[in-house]
């Protein structure tokens, strides 16, 4: 593993030190070379869920790709969604994989690789409800996860913090609620939307695009701001964009080939 200075790392090691009383001069200088923590939130397949105990995914196949070509030793944690940001702030991770869309809000306080992943949203709704545009979704109950860009498309068309909007932990818990008639509609990203209806196909769930009201977006690695470790993340991803890894990946999870030359252009 490369050496890289990680000043919350020294800290974390200090800090252990402190409460550790035997902890020799050798396991300080040895603590710089702890894998990095990458934290997820796994209920949203098919990026990262658990299966067997074990947190699967495309994401998680990406995050190993991109790390092992850095040479960079981690472990993946399940930390939740809303926590990621805040242990990213605090230096209790390192970085975060997590269909996290790169927006210019989350701009202001963290850091994000190139995007690797374009994204947009749809509607979910069991069959029958009458939507065929974004737009059907005023008047209904409509879940969200909490904090997602799926709550900001959603408060676009029905207003900021409208009462009919529930905020749910996970998506795995917006589409529970949907399942058990609590909320009429999910808004979530598309890939994950079609991942559902196709896992659960006695649900009577389906999904509805809406060019006109959801945009294209972009998942990125986050960092904490000014970290070297982005670099080093963006230099291992372009290597596997162009030597074909990026793209075995993405046609185990996705059957079909990725538009590769748009990911090398973000990154230019
Ligand atoms: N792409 C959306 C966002 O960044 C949703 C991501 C949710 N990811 C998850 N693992 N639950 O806001």
């Amino acid at each position: 593993m490369k050496k890289i200075f990680k000043p919350f790392n020294l800290a974390a090691v200090a800090m252990s030190c402190m409460l550790l009383a035997a902890c020799g001069t050798s396991e300080g200088t040895s603590g710089t070379d702890k894998p990095i923590v990458v934290g997820t939130e796994a209920t949203f397949a098919p990026f990262e869920y658990m299966d067997k105990g074990e947190i699967v995914g495309f994401d998680v196949d990406l995050l190993d790709a991109v790390l092992s070509e850095a040479g960079i030793e981690y472990e993946l944690k399940n930390v939740g969604w809303d926590p990621i940001f805040i242990m990213i702030e605090n230096g209790e991770i390192d970085m975060a994989v997590s269909g996290i869309t790169i927006t210019e809000d989350r701009q202001q306080t963290y850091d994000f690789s190139s995007p690797y992943f374009e994204s947009t949203h749809m509607v979910a709704f069991k069959e029958g409800a009458d939507i065929t545009s974004a737009n059907d979704i005023v008047g209904k109950n409509i879940g969200v996860q909490i904090s997602t860009t799926g709550q900001i498309a959603a408060e676009k068309i029905v207003g900021e913090n409208h009462s009919d909007i529930s905020k749910f932990d996970s998506t795995a818990l917006a589409f529970l609620a949907l399942d058990q008639g609590n909320v009429d509609v999910v808004v979530t990203d598309n890939v994950v939307v079609n991942e559902y209806v196709k896992n659960n196909p006695n649900s009577g769930v389906t999904g509805i695009e809406d060019t006109e009201n959801f945009e294209a977006e972009y998942y990125g690695f986050l960092f904490k701001k000014e970290n070297d470790l982005r670099e080093e993340v963006n230099a291992a991803f372009k290597t596997i964009l162009e030597n074909g890894t990026y793209s075995e990946i993405y046609e185990e999870w996705f059957g079909v080939q990725p538009n590769i030359d748009l990911l090398l252009e973000f990154m230019e």
